[in-house]
C-alpha cells in the first residue's frame, strides 16, 4: 500500500526521500513522487510507474532542491495510476502526501467546489490538500489548521505536509494508517515504516491517532488534537540496515526463506524457561487460559493459514474448540462471541485493516484478544489485551515466508501452554513437545539444504501449467492452503488447495493430464487415505508431486516426483514441509521471469479493507 516519507535536516532532501522510498517499495506501488522546499518555493516531481521512472524524470527535468521535503509511493485506490493522480498533491500554500482512504471525500470535494476550488486529480488526497489549504487561509497557524482539517475527515490517513510559509518544517498527522517519526542528529524523518529510515537512524517515536508532529532540523514537537504538547517515548529498532538489504541473495524472498531458522530461534528460545514455554511477559496467565471456552483465530491470507495449522494443533492437544476466520468475513457477520472467548489476531504488519477491525469488534463484544504480530509498535500490537511478538525481523518480500514460519512457531508455543493449562497434556508431554520445537531451527535448516535441488526440478515441470491443485488431509490440508497461495501470488499460475477426501465430491472433474497435483502426505494416521486419493487423480492422468516423510513406503505407480522431509514429531511437520512448498513457488516464479518480491497488484501491508 502507499508509503510516505519526509525529511528535514542538512542533507539534500530529494536524495534522502528517494532512498527512503526505495526501502518502502516492498509495500507495493504504481507511482511515486516527492516535493522539496528550496529557493523559497515548494517544487514537486512525480511520475506513474516505478521509482526508476521518477528518477529518470528528475534527471531530465531537474529534481526538487532543498533540505526539507516529503515523498510518496502510491498504490492506486481513487483514480488510475497516472502522473496527475500521483502524490504529492497541493493547494495554494500546502503540499502533502497521504497513505489511507478518506471515506467522505466526495462530500468534502462538493463543499470545496462550491467554495470555488478546482481539482486536477481523481484522488481523495487532493481533497485533503485543498481542505487544509482552505482552513489555513482562515487559521494561519499550521497546527491549528491541521487539527481543524482532521476533524472533517472520516477514514484512515497518515499525512506528510509542507507549508509554503514554513520552509524549515515538515508536519505529520495520522489516524489508523501507520507513521513513525525518526530522530536523527540535526535531522528528523517521517516514514510509514522504520525500514525506510533505518540507514539514517534507529531511534523513532510512534505517533498516536490524531497526534501532530512538527519536524525541524533542531528536533521534533508533538501535539495532541487539542494542541497540547505531548512527551513521547523514544524507541530504538533492534536491527540494522543489513536486515533490510538482500545480503547477496537475488531476491528478498529467498533471503527470507533462508533466515527462517534464525527467526524461529529468536521467537522461541527467549520464551522457554526450565524446558517449558513461559508467556508471562505476553500477559498470558495459565489460570485465564484454563477458563477459555472457544478460540477464534482471525487473520488474512498467509497469517490466516498459520491459524489453520494452529486450529488442528490446539484442538488435538488442548481439546478446545477453535474456529479460523477470514478477518474480512468475521467483521461483517455478527460473530457469536463474548466473555470467555479468546480471539487470536495474527498479522505480520500489525496494520491490516480487516484484522484490526475484527480485533476491535471482538473487544467490543467482550472477548479477550491476543495478537501475534511481527511489526513492533504496530496498531494491532498496541490495542490487543495480550501480545506475542514474532521476531522474524523485517519481512520485505510481499510473499510471506519467515513471518509464516514464526507465526507457526507461536501457534505451537501457545497450543502447548494451553494444553498444559487445561490439563490435556502432562508435564512430560509438555516438555517433550517443547524440546521438539527447540529442534526445529536445525531441522528447517536441513530441509532448506536437502530440498532446494528437488524443488528446482519440480518447478521446471510446473512453469507451463495453467492450473494446479494442492491436496492433503488434516495438518497437510492446512499447509496445502499456504503452498497454494504462495504459488499463485508470485507465479500467477492459478492454484487451489483441496481437502483430499473431498475431491470426489466435485473437484476431481477438473483433473486431466494438464493439471499437476501437489499432494502432501506426512501424517501417518492419514497416509493410506491420502495415497488412495492420490491414486484417484493419478488414474485420471494428473502429474503428481508427492511430499512425504523419509521412510514412507511410496508405491511406485503413485507419484511422478517424490520429495521427502525428515521423519520428525508429526504435529510439527508443517514447519518443515512449508519450506519445499515455499521453494517450489519461488523457483516457479523465477523461471517464469516474474517480479518475485513485488508481484503484480499486491501490496505488503494492506491498510485498506
Ligand atoms: C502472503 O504472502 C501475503 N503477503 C498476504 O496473504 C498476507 O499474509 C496478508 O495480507 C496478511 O498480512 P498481515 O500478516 O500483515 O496481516
Amino acid at each position: 500500500m502507499c508509503g510516505i516519507v519526509g525529511y528535514v535536516g542538512h542533507r539534500d532532501a530529494a536524495d534522502v526521500l528517494v532512498n527512503a522510498l526505495t526501502r518502502l517499495a516492498y509495500r507495493g506501488y504504481d507511482s511515486a513522487g516527492i516535493a522539496a522546499f528550496g529557493n523559497g518555493k515548494i517544487s514537486v516531481a512525480k511520475s506513474k510507474g516505478k521509482l526508476k521512472d521518477l528518477i529518470d524524470k528528475m534527471a531530465n527535468e531537474g529534481k526538487p532542491l532543498g533540505k526539507a521535503g516529503i515523498g510518496h509511493t502510491r498504490w492506486a485506490t481513487h483514480g488510475e495510476p497516472s502522473d496527475v493522480n500521483s502524490h504529492p498533491h497541493s493547494g495554494a500554500k500546502v503540499t502533502l502526501v497521504h497513505n489511507g482512504i478518506i471515506e467522505n471525500y466526495k462530500e468534502l470535494k462538493n463543499f470545496l467546489i462550491q467554495d470555488g476550488r478546482t481539482f486536477l486529480s481523481d484522488t481523495d488526497t487532493e481533497v485533503v490538500a485543498q481542505l487544509l489549504d482552505h482552513y489555513y487561509t482562515y487559521i494561519s497557524d499550521p497546527v491549528k489548521a491541521i487539527i481543524r482539517t482532521t476533524q472533517d475527515l472520516r477514514g484512515s490517513f497518515a499525512l506528510g505536509i509542507v507549508f509554503q510559509d514554513y520552509p524549515d518544517n515538515v508536519f505529520a498527522v495520522r489516524r489508523e494508517s501507520p507513521l513513525v517519526i525518526g530522530v536523527g542528529e540535526g535531522e528528523s524523518f517521517i516514514a510509514s515504516d522504520v525500514p525506510a529510515i533505518i540507514e539514517y537512524t534507529k531511534d523513532y517515536y510512534l505517533l498516536e491517532h490524531d497526534e501532530i508532529a512538527v519536524l525541524s532540523p533542531d528536533g521534533i514537537k508533538v501535539y495532541d488534537s487539542h494542541y497540547r504538547p505531548v512527551i513521547k517515548t523514544l524507541k530504538t529498532a533492534d536491527w540494522d540496515v543489513d536486515a533490510v538489504g538482500k545480503g547477496g541473495y537475488p531476491h528478498y524472498m529467498i533471503k527470507e526463506i533462508n533466515e527462517q531458522p534464525t527467526a524461529i530461534k529468536n521467537t522461541v528460545v527467549p520464551r522457554i524457561k526450565d524446558g517449558m514455554p513461559n508467556l508471562e511477559e505476553c500477559s498470558i496467565d495459565p489460570e485465564a487460559l484454563r477458563k477459555i471456552r472457544n478460540i477464534f483465530i482471525v487473520a488474512c491470507g498467509t497469517a490466516m493459514h498459520s491459524g489453520m495449522v494452529g486450529k488442528y494443533v490446539m484442538e488435538e492437544l488442548a481439546r478446545t474448540h477453535v474456529t479460523v476466520d477470514i478477518a474480512s468475513e468475521f467483521r461483517y457477520r455478527n460473530p457469536i462471541i463474548g466473555e470467555g472467548d479468546l480471539i487470536i489476531i495474527v498479522s505480520q504488519s500489525g496494520e491490516t485493516a480487516d484484522s484490526l477491525a475484527a480485533m476491535r469488534l471482538a473487544k467490543q463484544k467482550g472477548a479477550k484478544t491476543l495478537a501475534i504480530v511481527n511489526a513492533m509498535g504496530s496498531t494491532i500490537a498496541r490495542e490487543a489485551d495480550m501480545l506475542i511478538y514474532t521476531h522474524a525481523g523485517p519481512e520485505i518480500s510481499v510473499a510471506s515466508t519467515k513471518a509464516y514460519m514464526v507465526q507457526l512457531s507461536v501457534m505451537y508455543l501457545f497450543a502447548f501452554e494451553l494444553a498444559f493449562a487445561k490439563g490435556t497434556i502432562d508435564e512430560e508431554q509438555y516438555k517433550y513437545y517443547t524440546s521438539k520445537l527447540l529442534e526445529t531451527p536445525d531441522m528447517v535448516q536441513k530441509v532448506i539444504e536437502s530440498t532446494t535441488e528437488t524443488a528446482q526440478k519440480i518447478s521446471t515441470q510446473l512453469i507451463t501449467a495453467d492450473s494446479l491443485l494442492y491436496i492433503g488431509r488434516g495438518l497437510d490440508y492446512a499447509l496445502s492452503m499456504e503452498g497454494s497461495l504462495k504459488l499463485k501470488e508470485i507465479s500467477y499460475i492459478h492454484s487451489e488447495s483441496y481437502a483430499a477426501g473431498e475431491l470426489k465430491h466435485g473437484t476431481i472433474s477438473l483433473i486431466t493430464k494438464d493439471m499437476p497435483v501437489i499432494a502432501v502426505a506426512t501424517q501417518s494416521a492419514l497416509y493410506e487415505k491420502t495415497v488412495s486419493n492420490i491414486k484417484e487423480v493419478k488414474a485420471r492422468g494428473a502429474k503428481v508431486v508427492m511430499i512425504c516423510k523419509e521412510g514412507d513406503d511410496v508405491p511406485s505407480d503413485v507419484a511422478d516426483f517424490v520429495l521427502k522431509v525428515p521423519d520428525f514429531e508429526e504435529c510439527l511437520l508443517p514447519m518443515l514441509v512449508c519450506v519445499p512448498l515455499q521453494l517450489i513457488a519461488y523457483y516457479t516464479a523465477v523461471q517464469r521471469g516474474n517480479d518475485v518480491d513485488q508481484p503484480r497488484n499486491l501490496a505488503k501491508s494492506v491498510t485498506v479493507e
